[in-house]
């Protein structure tokens, strides 16, 4: 009677083990391969090739697969994420890199998420958001690639911890977070709209950072956008639905389209990882795709909650310390102004900066530590630089220095403790 129970539990689990299986297997197959549209076959090849390396800098390609130093495109950057490291590969047309794929094979890299021997690929490489470009843009971009100098660098293994390391473990991940899809025009919207929401959601891959992830490092959706910290590199970007952090739902257009243009403007400016959207991708973007995206981003409905709008101005936070004042006036005041105005052109305010104010501090105590330059960009030719403070002030008086900016112009935002310092001071 035991051992029946026994049996029949253990052919139950059998059965749904089986079952999922199944499941995981059909939900990784691959979309249908829409054919390669005429249009791209009639454009002649300069003009595809044009298009190509336009879409492939929209993409940021470049950072990704570039190794510091090295050949562009030639793959070799280790990308850390949580669960190990994932190299980048030769993007060239190789034999180490892309020399026997077809434009097919690309297509099928970029929307499924497969490599060209069949292998499922790590979403380090952002596919949950290139899933959605257009056949004939992949098919632009394929061509630039085939048009570099091939670069012989073969790749280079990743490094990943178990279970991620098991083919097994990706392909529950993507039957769990990944289906190829495509991106949907929304007709109650003007064209300028979709093409903004187009760039964001797909080549922009903004969600990327700018976006939560679960315990599997899976993001909440191409559009979600509501802010997230960055695993292992420990900055947090901010909200983009939140005109208190990232939104921009309040600022005029040619403020938007200055900010991914130059790297800075009137309203606010880019440090650290969008420093590099901006440097490698936003900044070579036309006036028209840069209007578009701005338009998509100002209508982001503004999520500021009803409790930090009504606290409005008013300082809740704890007042500003003297050892902290005493830090601001030796170490920061020359350059950011004794009442935090700043110098326009030069230093940011930090009186009314939201940066200051965003909860997480992660940001805050980066650039005072590691300190940095905005983008150098045609609008900014030569920024000026913040020093690092990591080997100057101890990480209490980071903490005091910046609990100070926070009492003095952070509106309701806490105090950042000396613990909290410790922690960003190890992340890189
Ligand atoms: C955030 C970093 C990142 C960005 C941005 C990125 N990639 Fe990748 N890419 C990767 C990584 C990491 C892999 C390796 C994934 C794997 O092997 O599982 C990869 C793999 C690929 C592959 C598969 C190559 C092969 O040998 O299987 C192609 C094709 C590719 N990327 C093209 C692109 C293009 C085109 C862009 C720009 C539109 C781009 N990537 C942007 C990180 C990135
Ligand atoms: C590699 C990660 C990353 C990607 C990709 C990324 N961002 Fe950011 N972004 C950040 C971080 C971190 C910050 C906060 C630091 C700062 O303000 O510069 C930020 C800040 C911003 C801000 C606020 C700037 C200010 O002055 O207040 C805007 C607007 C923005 N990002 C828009 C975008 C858009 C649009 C995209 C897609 C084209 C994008 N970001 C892609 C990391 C990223
Ligand atoms: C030599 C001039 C200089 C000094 C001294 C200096 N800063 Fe800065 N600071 C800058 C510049 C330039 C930037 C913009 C850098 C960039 O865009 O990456 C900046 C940016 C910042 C930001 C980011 C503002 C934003 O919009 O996100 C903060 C916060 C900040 N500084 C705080 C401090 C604190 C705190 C001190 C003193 C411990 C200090 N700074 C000392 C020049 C300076």
């Amino acid at each position: 009677m035991k051992l029946g129970k026994t049996s029949i539990a253990l052919a139950v689990v059998a059965t749904l083990m089986l079952l999922a299986a199944i499941a995981v297997v059909a939900l990784n197959r691959d979309d249908d391969l829409p054919r390669a549209p005429e249009a791209a076959a009639r454009a002649s090849d300069a003009d595809l090739i044009a298009r190509g390396e336009y879409l492939v800098r929209a993409g940021s390609c470049y950072g990704c697969h570039t190794e510091p130093g090295g050949a562009p495109y030639a793959g070799g950057r280790a990308i850390e994420t949580p669960f190990g490291i994932v190299s980048a590969p030769n993007l060239t047309p190789d034999g180490t890199g892309l020399a026997a794929w077809s434009s097919d094979d690309f297509w099928r890299a970029l929307h499924n998420g497969r490599s060209r021997d069949g292998r499922l690929l790590y979403p380090a490489f952002p596919y949950p958001n290139y899933t959605r470009l257009a056949r004939a843009d992949a098919d632009a971009m394929f061509a630039y690639l085939k048009s570099l100098a091939p670069v012989a660098k073969q790749n280079r293994p990743h490094a990943l911890r178990f279970p991620f390391d098991q083919s097994v473990a990706l392909a529950v991940w993507r039957a769990l977070f990944f289906r190829p899809a495509q991106f949907e025009t929304d007709s109650a919207k003007s064209p300028q709209w979709n093409r903004g929401a187009y760039l964001v959601e797909t080549l922009g891959h903004c969600n990327a950072c700018h976006s939560r992830r679960n315990v599997f490092g899976a993001t909440a959706g191409p559009l979600d956008l509501a802010g997230g910290l960055i695993p292992i590199q420990n900055w947090y970007a901010p909200s983009l639905r939140d005109n208190a952090e990232a939104g921009v739902g309040d600022w005029p257009e040619r403020e938007i389209v200055a900010l991914l243009r130059s790297g800075t403007s009137a309203r606010g400016s880019v440090q650290g990882p969008m420093a590099e959207v901006v440097a490698r991708s936003t900044q070579f973007l036309s006036e028209d795709d840069l209007e578009a995206m701005a338009a998509y981003l100002g209508s982001l409905p503004d999520g500021t909650d009803a409790t930090r709008r009504a606290t409005g101005d008013i300082n809740t936070a704890s007042a500003p310390s003297e050892a902290g004042a005493k830090l601001y006036t030796t170490h920061c005041a020359a350059c950011h102004g004794d009442r935090g105005e700043g110098v326009a052109g030069a230093y940011p305010a930090l009186a009314g900066n939201r940066a200051v104010a965003i909860t997480p501090p992660a940001n805050l105590v980066h650039m005072v530590l590691r300190g940095g330059f905005g983008p150098t960009t045609p609008g900014h030719p030569r920024p000026y630089g913040m020093p690092p403070f990591a080997t100057v002030l101890s990480d209490e008086q980071v903490g005091q220095v910046l609990s100070y900016l926070r009492a003095s112009w952070g509106h309701h935002a806490p105090p950042v403790s000396t613990l909290e310092v410790s922690r960003y001071r190890g992340a890189r």
